[in-house]
């Protein structure tokens, strides 16, 4: 969270060492208008609460995808605005629905993140396989925002490692074929590359059916490293890979060890994601009615045309 002092001769308190750009910025992902010369343009009171309330938790995601991510999309933006990564890289982005959150917050924190998606874009066995249109769907929602800063790299994950170099990547997110033995094989391909102040993230760390084995990999590796785990969506793992870890974070997994902190965060964010999972599921269902009316439309049309060619 940006801390905010009483400084700058300005009336209202400010975020400590942002430029007025930045700060223009953070008044939009705040929702909190700026003047021209970047003074806070509110009460003297309403600065001050956001002292306590990180600026993430007021973002609206721009792309809703068909996903099973959707409620970890507030702990993404709280991530991004607390880690700060100098480089970031997603194995595993299907429609996009994680991959366009991390870059969102990216471009409103202002990050220079170098960013990265690594995916064959067919599926896979648990995940299902994908239509050859998701990838072009993808970039139309990806590449108008943020091409500047991220590239999709079409291929395997293991493919894709031989591209980066040891201890250059602040933020791993494993979330491709979920058997023990696959995520294991992208942790330990990937470790090297990762820095001293590294955060690893695992997707459905809470699904134990199936061949789905992140949970038995999530329990050997917090045995080894720090971490802090949502139980929401399928579960979130949040591994401290690096030894030099930002405050927020070495916070979030200090509360793993004080049940009640631990539930007030899991609370937290659940209570955030389920308003975005709501409005996800909102959204595919108008967008399976509007499908379904222009079929039918489709349909009518054929069916009169049919009568028409009868009747003649
Ligand atoms: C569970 S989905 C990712 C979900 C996504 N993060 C989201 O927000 O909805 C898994 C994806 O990993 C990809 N995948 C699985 N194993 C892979 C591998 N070894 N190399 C490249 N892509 C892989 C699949 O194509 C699939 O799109």
């Amino acid at each position: 969270m940006k801390m905010l002092a009483h400084s700058c001769g300005l009336d209202a308190p400010m975020p400590i060492g942002l430029s007025t750009a930045r700060l223009r910025r953070f008044g939009a992902v705040i929702g909190v208008p700026l003047s021209t010369d970047g003074k806070l343009a509110m009460s003297n009171q309403a600065p001050a609460f956001w002292q306590t309330v990180p600026a993430s938790f007021s973002i609206e995601p721009r792309a809703y995808r068909t996903s099973t991510w959707s409620a970890h999309v507030p702990f993404a933006f709280w991530l991004i605005e607390t880690l700060r990564p100098a480089q970031f890289v997603e194995l595993g982005t299907w429609h996009g629905m994680s991959y366009l959150a991390f870059c969102q917050a990216m471009e409103a924190f202002e990050t220079d993140t170098k960013a990265f998606a690594v995916d064959t874009w067919q599926g896979d066995p648990q995940a299902g396989s994908l239509s050859s249109d998701a990838f072009n769907s993808l970039r139309q929602a990806h590449d108008p925002h943020y091409a500047r800063f991220s590239k999709l790299m079409r291929m395997t994950f293991d493919e894709a490692a031989l591209q980066f170099t040891d201890g250059s990547i602040d933020l791993l997110h494993i979330d491709g074929l979920h058997t023990y033995e696959a995520v294991r094989n992208d942790f330990e391909t990937w470790l090297p590359r990762l820095s001293q102040r590294a955060v690893v993230i695992f997707h459905d760390t809470q699904v134990r059916e199936r061949d789905f084995g992140v949970y038995r990999l999530w329990a050997e590796l917090t045995q080894r490293y720090a971490g802090f785990e949502f139980h929401h969506e399928h579960g979130l793992g949040v591994l401290g890979v690096g030894s030099n870890l930002p405050e927020g974070i070495r916070n979030l997994f200090a509360a793993t060890s004080e049940p009640q902190a631990a539930d007030r965060v899991r609370q937290l964010f659940d209570s955030l994601g389920k308003a975005v999972r709501t409005k996800q599921v909102l959204k595919e269902t108008q967008q399976g009615w509007d499908d379904l009316k222009s079929n039918l439309g489709v349909r009518a049309v054929m069916k009169a045309q049919r009568v028409a060619g009868l009747a003649r």
